[in-house]
């Protein structure tokens, strides 16, 4: 089974926990765009869905999936997306794609988060995978030099801009000990919009495809 057949199964699960009338929240990322798929082949059963980023909201639109503004939709039941790494803790790194704002608050509007990835995401600690932080283009230096501070060593994203106008600084060598303590403390550093760390609101589930089936936690 190939990586990406691992990620279409986990997005095959996740769709036990769509219900009839749900408004469903909807991630960014190649498992997310699976699961858009698998959707749209019972998309009369939902009445809507919320996009976390342009990219999804376009694919969802293709397959004739309504999409609603968030603050339109109110409270959402169900979010799924897909995470660049997680422990089994259901602490989360996103921001791989650069959605990572969008999805962070779309999250944050939902009852239910349902991670969806192939194992390789799974992770004893967060770190490895570079951590993404959104970041207003006129702090980029100073941002840089805290996560310097942090041991970080902070690249920027090159040739990006995120949907809300901003450039992604990727944190690289950084092991992520304690998720929630340094989500908390990157997000308060001025010029951050959003750090991908997954912590404070973690997933409730995580669905996990490997060559030998599904896992969840
Ligand atoms: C996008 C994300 C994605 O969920 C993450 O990058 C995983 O992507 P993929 O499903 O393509 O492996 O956080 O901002």
């Amino acid at each position: 089974m190939t990586q990406d057949e691992m990620k279409k199964a986990s997005a095959e699960a996740a769709l036990d926990y769509v219900e009839a009338g749900m408004i469903v929240g909807i991630g960014t990322g190649s498992t997310a765009n699976h699961f858009i798929d698998l959707l749209a082949k019972v998309k009369g059963k939902i009445d809507a869905t919320v996009a976390s980023s342009v990219a999804s909201e376009e694919r969802l639109k293709s397959h004739g999936i309504p999409v609603l503004d968030l603050n339109t939709a109110g409270q959402l039941s169900l979010y799924v997306d897909g995470a660049d790494e997680s422990t089994k803790h259901l602490h989360l790194i996103k921001g791989g794609g650069g959605a990572l704002t969008r999805e962070k608050i779309v999250a944050g509007a939902s009852e239910k988060f349902v991670c969806i990835a192939d194992d390789s995401k799974l992770v004893d600690v967060l770190g490895e995978f570079p951590l993404p932080i959104e970041v207003i283009p006129m702090a980029q230096s100073l941002v840089a030099r805290q996560i310097t501070a942090l041991g970080g060593k902070p690249i920027l994203r090159q040739g990006f801009t995120t949907d809300n106008g901003n450039i992604i600084i990727d944190v690289h060598n950084l092991e992520i000990i304690n998720p929630v303590e340094i989500e908390q403390k990157i997000n308060q550093w001025a010029g951050v919009v959003t750090v991908g760390i997954f912590a404070c609101r973690p997933a409730d589930v995580l669905i996990l495809g490997s060559s030998t089936g599904i896992t969840t936690y």
